[in-house]
């Protein structure tokens, strides 16, 4: 299986996703071609990425190059204000979004709306009343949370009328496992994605890694790439190189043994 089907909404959500974090405007389109053309049908933006409209163009443009119609990729952004992209209300400013994404059509749609980071009380409550709005009109298939901590999760129950919410996105990879968030995320059946699931190719040549990575004859972002799948969360690794874009995509062949888990799991003191 390479979907996960999201609690309660039935929309089914590809297992890997591709990270357009710092992809540069006038590349993204391309880029993002290039990621669905490899196979990717997943793609996570955000509104400081500034790059939510290359994102929907590039699907739009899927469509005539590639075949690949909008509903066959899962879209996702995230808000991280409601003046960054010139809106007076929370909802104006998510409601920004999904026409830049999804275009000016009525029935324009997002696939997964978060919220960026908790930021302080006010911005979180009112934020998530505008993803529960935008996900009442059905323009967000399902809305979720970024950056979030047990406790932020907790506190949303104050003012949360969908709870929990579908998605927590955060950092998580051998050095970043989180543990008592993503405790409490399986608990409550609460999607995990893994943001910087390579770690942004800092500690690529890390040794634990690299000796895994030639045990299996994969690289070490293939095993990083693996080792998030395997623990059941979704990776959303980034590039911009289109090798690396399908090399990152190539990790349905291998499987790391419990022994291999152990030690990336070991990697975090
Ligand atoms: P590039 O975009 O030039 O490929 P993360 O997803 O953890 O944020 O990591 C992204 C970083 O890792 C980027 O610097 C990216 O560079 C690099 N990267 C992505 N895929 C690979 C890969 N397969 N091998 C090595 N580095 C990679």
């Amino acid at each position: 299986t390479d979907a996960v089907s999201v609690a309660s909404t039935g929309v089914s959500m590809p297992l890997l996703g591709f990270g357009v974090y710092q992809v540069p405007k006038p590349t993204c389109v391309d880029v993002c071609l290039a990621a669905l053309a490899a196979g990717y049908r997943h793609i996570d933006s955000a509104q400081v990425y500034e790059n939510e409209a290359e994102v929907g163009q590039a699907v739009s443009q899927a469509s005539a190059k590639l075949g690949i119609s909008r509903k066959d990729v899962f879209l996702t952004t995230k808000i991280m204000s409601h003046s960054d992209n010139g809106s007076q209300t929370m909802y104006e400013s998510v409601a920004n979004s999904v026409s830049k994404i999804g275009g000016r059509k009525k029935d324009a749609y997002v696939d997964l709306f978060l919220v960026h980071a908790p930021g302080t009380r006010q911005f979180r409550e009112d934020a998530w009343k505008a993803l529960e709005k935008l996900y009442e009109q059905g323009r967000a298939k399902t809305i979720g949370v970024s950056n979030f901590t047990v406790e932020d999760l907790e506190e949303m129950k104050e003012y949360a009328t969908i709870w929990p919410p579908h998605v927590n996105q955060i950092e998580l990879h051998p050095w970043c496992q989180e543990r008592e968030t993503v405790q409490y995320c399986e608990n409550h059946h609460i999607i995990l994605q893994a943001y910087s699931p390579l770690d942004q190719g800092n500690r690529k040549n890390d040794p634990a890694v690299v000796t895994i990575a030639e045990k299996h004859k994969k690289s070490p972002a293939q095993v990083l790439i693996r080792y998030s799948l395997q623990k059941g969360w979704i990776p959303l690794p980034k590039s911009v190189n289109l090798d690396r874009i399908k090399q990152n995509t190539d990790v349905y062949d291998f499987e790391l043994a419990s022994d291999d888990m152990a030690a990336l799991d070991s990697l975090e003191s």
